[in-house]
């Protein structure tokens, strides 16, 4: 495959602890204006800043299509020679399933009526990969920029609302970057299937983005699920053809959303994606220079340290309305101590390799942030907003349930914070 392959996944220059990387800010997000300067600390990528990624790429708008919307002066599109730019479209129609013990597709599904759908741009010639990314929030604004910009696929933003274009405020890298990709507004209006699709709803919209994900998936379609917790499989397989290839994300990427197609980037800026044929093409898909998909060889560890990092911080800044600092009471810690000692369990028993000290190292990382620093979960509640509860503490115990774990402490999380969510959700 061409270009921007990243192998190996555990990120270079950073050191490992027992398979861990010593040092991840997780999903944790500043407010505007509040604790910027620490970004330097939670991430040494910001040494790379000044770094560009690349030229204004403009993506070409299927004509006459309902629901599409372009940003004024973006024309230009697919290479004149109507060929693919470092990509070949096939690899994603052709991925081989993975060993057997591998995280791919646990959850088989009855067939779909999008299985026999044809592929629109299947004609050997090498046309641009095409790329739909659901959700215009934070996540799918940033890297949908990244793809567009690079130039390698296609891109089609799916957004409930229009938006001219994309531009995306990099605080670490000390960039601007903007895209034009065309915007959907309307399922029907999508000329799928696509090759690759990223999800980045959060994760209890994932049902809501049903009509989203059945009209833009066909045979042979990747899909990516840029969404927290260590069930995304299992989310979004019902609603895509049993053809298609579902692959769990673990996003590292401190984004907010300021404004439509408007995010601010502060921390990290990358995805994990369980090695393989489908991983590493949609790896090709991006410019390589910042390594934004990482396939790793190590998928529980992966997935579950993030879900423990979730665990950890996320809970219970939304349910004090605090920030960062009331990590750092003694009792809070206790009952962090508590939390992590069964979702460190529960990771064994899924596979997941977690140093021995790791709830004492994972404490005093997040101790260590400034005060101003918030989580996603925190900045939910604040906004009135149903959290993504199930998707953490749920998770840890329906896994804990499996595997004959006790997780009181997280169930009681778990109970807390959905009663907060149906109260936002009007339900
Ligand atoms: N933000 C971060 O820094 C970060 C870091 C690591 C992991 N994550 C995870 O990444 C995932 C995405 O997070 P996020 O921060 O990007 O969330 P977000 O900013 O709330 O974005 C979610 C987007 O999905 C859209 N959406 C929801 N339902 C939809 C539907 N039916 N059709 C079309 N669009 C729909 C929302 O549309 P509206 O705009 O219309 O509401 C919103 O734009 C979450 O699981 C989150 O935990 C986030």
């Amino acid at each position: 495959m061409e270009g921007g392959l990243q192998l190996g996944g555990e990120r270079p220059g950073r050191p490992l602890v027992g398979g861990v990387e010593a040092e991840h800010a997780g999903e944790q997000h500043h407010d505007p204006g509040a604790g910027r300067a620490a970004d330097g600390l939670l991430d040494p990528l910001g040494a790379e800043a000044g770094l560009v990624l690349g030229p204004l790429q403009r993506v070409v708008a299927p004509a006459g299509v309902p629901g599409g919307h372009r940003a004024a002066g973006s024309g230009a599109g697919r290479s004149s020679s109507g060929k693919g730019q470092g990509f070949n479209a096939t690899l994603l129609g052709g991925c081989r399933p993975l060993a057997a013990g591998t995280t791919r597709d646990p959850y088989p599904a009855p067939p779909h009526p999008n299985d026999a759908r044809a592929r629109p741009y299947d004609d050997g010639v090498g046309a641009a990969p095409r790329v739909a990314v659901i959700g215009a929030g934070a996540v799918g604004c940033f890297f949908a920029a990244q793809l567009a910009a690079g130039g390698r696929a296609e891109v089609t933003v799916c957004a409930r609302r229009p938006f001219g274009d994309l531009q995306v405020s990099s605080e670490l890298w000390g960039t601007t970057l903007r895209a034009a990709p065309l915007v959907q507004t309307d399922p029907a209006g999508l000329q799928a299937p696509f090759d690759a699709v990223l999800l980045a709803t959060k994760a209890h919209q994932t049902a809501g983005a049903a009509a989203w994900l059945a009209a833009a998936t066909g045979p042979g379609t990747t899909v990516a699920v840029l969404q927290n917790g260590v069930e995304q499989v299992g989310r979004v397989r019902p609603w895509v053809p049993s053809s298609a290839v579902v692959l769990p994300a673990v996003v590292y990427c401190g984004v907010e959303r300021t404004g439509p197609g408007r995010v601010t980037h502060r921390t990290h800026g990358w995805f994990h994606l369980p090695d393989g044929e489908a991983a590493r093409a949609v790896a090709g898909l991006f410019p390589p220079e910042r390594e934004l998909v990482q396939p790793v060889a190590d998928w529980p560890t992966t997935a579950w340290r993030k879900l423990c990092e979730n665990v950890t911080a996320n809970g219970v800044t939304a349910l004090t309305g605090r920030r960062m600092e009331v990590l750092r009471d003694p009792a809070v810690q206790e009952l962090l101590r508590g939390l992590l000692a069964e979702a460190t369990t529960v990771a064994a028993s899924e596979g997941a390799v977690l140093p021995p000290d790791y709830a004492d190292r994972q404490i005093a990382r997040v101790a260590a942030f400034p005060d101003g620093v918030g989580t996603s979960m925190l900045y939910d509640r604040l906004g009135g907003l149903p959290m993504e509860e199930d998707a953490i503490y749920g998770a840890v115990v329906r896994a804990g349930a499996r595997h004959g774990v006790a997780t009181p402490l997280n169930q009681a999380l778990l109970t807390l914070l959905a009663a907060i969510s149906a109260t936002a959700a009007g339900t």
